[in-house]
């Protein structure tokens, strides 16, 4: 693993994504597995993003000081209004949520949540208080026809449109190549750093030098198993992960896998 400089801002972050599963009444209990078991971990910021029905039974299981960070699965980017089925970012922040997932692919593919939607709603959650996590990621069939990097430079461009340059260390970005989602074809450490990598450089390109410090993700089929030689790579500072968060125990092997060796290596 490369060496991170001692007050790194790129701490690494694994969140959990539920997608559509667990009850409220079911996730008390996975929410009192989970923090059982990371109770005592350190130099890392840990997210869950449980369904909008169960933010309330998380929140109220955390309590006020817990280590775990709750995050919500989209958001509209109206503060109120007629617009029926969904959700705006005071809402969320009455339940303790600081983080919001934006521009999943699932959202982009069922929900018509396009990147210029994607935009809005990162703008409108900052200036909520909550760290939009943006979600980009090319297909199987336009990665098979040579156009990852196009996609990826696009989908960055037109998603961070108009972000506030003073906000961008509230910014995180997940990398989810669509055919790694739920598949159990992972994308291989070296294809998901190269991406990273293009995509650090679009934001430094997008931000200046600061935009290096924003936090990039990788997420599709992580697992206890392949997360080590992910979370290795340079320019992979966490997991935005699917399944296995819903598997305590898997999680946090995961979010063992991402913490820094070193104690010294971020504080
Ligand atoms: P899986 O880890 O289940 O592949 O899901 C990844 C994902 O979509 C996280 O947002």
């Amino acid at each position: 693993m490369t060496r991170k400089t001692k007050l790194n801002p790129r701490r690494p972050l694994v969140a959990g994504n539920w997608k559509m599963h667990r009850t409220a009444s079911d996730t008390r209990a996975l929410i009192q597995d989970i923090v059982k078991r990371v109770e005592r971990v350190a130099n890392i910021d840990l997210v869950v993003c449980p369904p909008f029905t169960s933010l309330a039974a998380a929140h109220e299981t955390l309590g006020r000081h817990s280590i775990l960070a709750l995050g919500a699965q989209t958001m509209h980017q109206a503060k109120e209004g007629a617009f029926t089925g969904e959700i705006s970012g005071p809402m969320l922040r009455e339940f303790g949520v600081r983080y919001v997932i934006l521009g999943h692919s699932e959202r982009r593919q069922y929900d018509n949540e396009t990147n210029e939607k994607v935009a809005a709603k990162a703008i409108a959650a900052v200036g909520y208080h909550l760290r939009p996590i943006v979600c980009v990621g090319e297909t199987l069939s336009q990665r098979e026809s040579g156009d990852t990097e196009a996609v990826i430079d696009s989908q960055i461009h037109t998603s961070l449109a108009g972000f506030p340059p003073e906000q961008i260390e509230e910014l995180v970005i997940a990398y989810e190549p669509v055919w790694a989602i739920g598949t159990g074809k992972v994308a291989t450490p070296k294809q998901a750093n190269d991406v990273h990598h293009q995509i650090r450089k679009l934001l430094v390109k997008l931000f200046g030098p600061k935009g290096a410090d924003i936090r990039i993700l990788y997420g599709g089929s992580v697992k206890p198993d392949n997360a080590v030689d992910l979370m290795s790579q340079p320019d992979i500072d966490g997991a935005l992960v699917g399944g296995a968060s819903l598997d305590a125990r898997a999680f946090f092997d995961i979010i063992e896998a991402a913490r820094p060796k070193r104690a010294t290596d971020h504080d």
